[in-house]
């Protein structure tokens, strides 16, 4: 099918190359010129397992091309995806100054039958806004549909999500849209469910609040596994067993944090209080993520007797590992706070230390993991990269100051480390 993808962040990379790669014909449009012809020369400027090669791949079979130019885009497909961002406002709002742009670029180009699909995590209502604002640039021209076709890909995992989904929402009342989006998907194994758009606009924030509250969950289980002497490890291997449960989203941590589970959080509760309803279980949540920064702060700042002037080497700054975001992440938060409590980090990120470096000026950053070690007070791990669960413990301890690890992620081994000699602090445990 003819499909065109509009705005090429994450999500519209990884729709449009894994769309290219089942066979489509599909043209991508940004409006930033230096980055469409950087992905027209097979360039992808972000870090996305298997992203580059799909692209590659795709260029080079003509199944995938890019442009700027959103009207010839919009001519001559049949699907037109809207992926523009929408980021969080002053008031925690989804900002969609960007969809409405687009929707009028379209509007302005329809010339036959189209489907407009809102791929972005877009405000309860959206689709019907997009279709409104088409309607009023067309006036009794019907000849197009809008439909929510929410995307739950995750970072660092995006282009296997995309081609083995959990399932697909596709949100229309027209079942010509919905026969089209069908078949464009026909290929891909998963369950399909056929709901009207303001329930599908509903599930992308209701799963992304559930998940980020699983979490939230289980970090307030691990403070209290503190507090009374339990392995919160433990806790969730046991809690995991009950099918109801499972294991997935009950690993402890510095908070959540990325590109959707903040933003989305903020966006559910001011859509509930646009409705007037008190959310206050989710107002919670992003309380206690925002103290979970804090307490990683303080735990740091009690094993090292104090902050002002100690030396802490931070590992990872990306919001999760195998991603170069640092989109909110927890983090950076945290390094934040502990440059503002006058410590000095040296830091290293495997990918992230480019897109961490304007967001940290005073931070030093180290060529490797070692090198940040180097004289530290303290080893803070932030991030749970495989290379830091495999770094010879021995070295790091020669190599700091002073033997202590405080590891946010519960991602070393505390046996060895103790034998090694060090101070270890978890999460939990
Ligand atoms: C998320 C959703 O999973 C995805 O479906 C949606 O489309 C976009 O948002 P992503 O932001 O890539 O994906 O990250 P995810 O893997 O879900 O993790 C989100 C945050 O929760 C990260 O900061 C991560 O470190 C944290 N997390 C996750 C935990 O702290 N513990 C866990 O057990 C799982």
């Amino acid at each position: 099918m003819d499909c065109c993808v509009i705005g090429t962040g994450y999500v519209g990379l990884v729709t449009g190359a894994c769309l290219a790669d089942l066979g489509n014909n599909v043209v991508c449009v940004d409006r930033d010129g230096g980055k469409t012809e950087a992905l027209s020369a097979g360039r992808v400027p972000i870090f996305e397992a298997g992203l580059e090669e799909l692209v590659t791949r795709n260029l080079k079979s003509g199944n995938l091309s890019f442009t700027t130019d959103i009207k010839q885009a919009v001519v001559k497909s049949r699907l037109i995806f809207i992926t523009v961002d929408t980021p969080s406002d002053e008031i925690g709002r989804a900002d969609m100054t960007r969809v409405e742009e687009v929707a009028w670029s379209i509007a302005g180009s329809i010339n036959d039958y189209k489907v407009i699909i809102n791929k972005s995590t877009v405000p309860i209502g959206s689709t019907k806004m997009v279709q409104k604002i088409i309607e009023e640039s067309m006036g009794e021209y019907r000849e197009y549909d809008v439909v929510s076709n929410p995307e739950f890909l995750r970072e660092g995992t995006a282009v296997s999500d995309f081609l083995k989904p959990s399932r697909i929402v596709i949100g229309s009342d027209s079942q010509k849209a919905i026969t089209l989006l069908t078949e464009l998907y026909r290929s891909l194994d998963a369950p399909l469910l056929v709901t009207d758009p303001v329930s599908a606009e509903m599930i992308k924030y209701a799963s992304n609040a559930f998940l980020a509250t699983k979490v939230t969950y289980i970090n307030a289980i691990a403070n209290l596994c503190e507090a009374v002497g339990a392995d919160v490890r433990e806790v969730a291997l046991g809690m995991g067993y009950d099918e109801r449960i499972g294991f997935e989203f009950l690993k402890p941590g510095p908070g959540f944090g990325g590109s959707c589970f903040p933003k989305d959080c903020r966006a559910l509760l001011s859509i509930s209080r646009d409705y007037g309803y008190n959310f206050d279980l989710l107002e919670g949540v992003l309380e206690v993520n925002r103290e979970q920064h804090e307490r990683v702060v303080a735990k740091v700042e009690r094993i090292a007797g104090g902050l002002t002037g100690k030396k802490i080497c931070v590992l990872g700054l990306a919001f999760k590992a195998n991603t170069d975001d640092v989109r909110e992440s927890p983090a950076v938060e945290v390094t934040r706070m502990l440059l503002e409590r006058g410590a000095e980090v040296t830091a290293y990120d495997p990918r992230a230390m480019e897109s961490a470096r304007s967001e940290l000026v005073e931070v030093a950053f180290a060529g490797s993991a070692y090198d940040a070690v180097r004289g530290a007070e303290v080893l803070l791990l932030l991030t749970e990269w495989d290379e830091f669960k495999w770094l010879d413990y021995g070295r790091v301890r020669e190599l700091m100051g002073e033997p202590l690890i405080v590891d946010a992620r519960n991602c070393l081994d505390p046996v060895v480390l103790r034998k090694l000699g060090f101070t270890y602090e978890g999460v939990g445990r």
